[in-house]
């Protein structure tokens, strides 16, 4: 096995996420690289030695310009707010360096256009973080759709749905916070979550076309976090869009932080001329699959537990009935990065497919401003 030294930027949730899957990938997955965890980058140099402490990084660096400039980093994992995104990423390309992206790619298509270019021209490999592909149940999903068994696409329906937003004494910016902020998060749920929905959707039900969008802001003004000044908040509190597939299919997508009740309520259904598919981020290890070919007496929807060996990444787990969870996504992410750099056949998303998903994004929030259907940008 090949030494890949990673350099992780940000230990917030995401940093956590990735971290727990750089070293627990090869105890489950037979690969040609194993990561080592390199160094840990953060602004904060004595909360980032306790990170690095408590996940095992052999070294701590403040300044990510100086952990791209190192030697002995081969790949560079972005876990930091949207904002930061663009530019660290193509000085990581420039420098030669692998990269694992967080999503959104970027604030907007057009700064994800030039991140693209640059990756391009360095030959980089890389790759976008939209881990919900590797649900063994949505990647079963894909399973099925490719091998024809729905037919015909005619909807596609997704939904995701939070409620940690609706006190207006919640403040924007800062730590955990820069969600609410638009010069860090770029929009609202729009980026933060119907990209994931976005991104799911082109993957299995290929690309969207036009959209018409609504979205509003339910707390117009919110004291920020850090200059302790009321301002005015500019992101997307909710976002509902329609949308047409090229492949003639309709489609209705929603996202809002104001469902009181849901926390990560990430749903889909797709109704085909033959068959039907959900999922439910809540229950996660399950596929509910409908085939109106089944004899009648006993057709129905059947509620596949997703944990047998024949199922998409099970075999590597525990036996049969024992289901896996949200963590495990992203070392099944891992493990295909890893294993696509040896075998020619790089693992996506990459930085393209997810310019894609901000294509759409920049549609919908057009959209919502010119009450319009918008034309999605085509990829290059
Ligand atoms: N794939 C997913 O399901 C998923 C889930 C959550 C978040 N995300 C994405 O991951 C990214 C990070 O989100 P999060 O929830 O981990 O945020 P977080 O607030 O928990 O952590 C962000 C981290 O970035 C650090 N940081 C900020 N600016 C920095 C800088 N200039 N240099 C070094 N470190 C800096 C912060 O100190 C913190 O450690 C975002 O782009 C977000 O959209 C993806």
């Amino acid at each position: 096995m090949k030494k890949l030294n990673v350099g992780l930027i940000g230990y917030g949730f995401m940093g956590r996420t990735h971290s727990n899957a750089f070293r627990k990938v090869n105890n489950f997955f037979d690969l040609p690289y194993q990561p080592v965890l390199k160094a840990i980058c953060a602004r904060d140099g004595g909360k980032a030695k306790a990170f690095a402490e408590r996940w095992g990084y052999e070294s701590v660096e403040t300044d990510w310009r100086r952990l791209i400039e190192r030697d002995d980093i081969d790949l560079i994992d972005i876990a930091t707010p949207n904002n930061t995104h663009a530019e660290i990423a193509i000085a990581a390309a420039k420098a030669g360096k692998m990269i694992m992206c967080e999503k959104p790619l970027s604030m907007d298509g057009k700064e994800g256009e030039k991140m693209v270019q640059v990756i391009k021209k360095a030959g980089v490999p890389n790759m976008v973080w939209y881990n919900y592909r590797r649900v063994p149940a949505v990647t079963l999903a894909k399973q099925l759709i490719d091998e024809g068994r729905l037919g015909r696409i005619f909807h596609y329906r997704a939904k995701f749905l939070q409620d940690w937003t609706i006190s207006k004494d919640l403040p924007q910016g800062g730590a955990a916070l820069w969600r609410l902020d638009v010069k860090a998060a770029g929009s609202g749920v729009t980026g933060d979550l119907l990209a994931h929905c976005i991104d799911t959707a082109i993957w299995l039900n290929g690309s969207i076309g036009s959209v018409t969008a609504m979205t509003e802001t339910f707390i117009k003004e919110r004291k920020h976090n850090l200059t302790g000044k009321v301002e005015k908040v500019g992101i997307d509190d909710a976002c509902a869009f329609l949308a047409r597939f090229n492949n003639g299919s309709l489609a209705t997508f929603e996202s809002t932080r104001y469902a009181r009740g849901h926390k990560a309520l990430y749903t889909f259904e797709i109704n085909g001329e033959n068959a039907s598919i959900a999922w439910d981020l809540h229950d996660l290890h399950r596929l509910q699959y409908f085939d109106y070919r089944d004899e009648g007496r006993v057709r129905g929807w059947r509620s596949i537990h997703v944990t047998d060996g024949d199922q998409p990444y099970m075999k590597n787990w525990w036996v049969p009935g024992l289901q896996i969870g949200y963590e495990h996504t992203f070392i099944h992410q891992v493990a295909d990065f890893l294993e696509g750099l040896d075998n020619k056949k790089p693992a996506h998303p990459d930085f393209r497919d997810a310019l894609e998903t901000q294509y759409v994004c920049d549609a919908v929030l057009k959209s919502a401003k010119t009450r319009k259907w918008e034309k999605v940008s085509k990829l290059k």
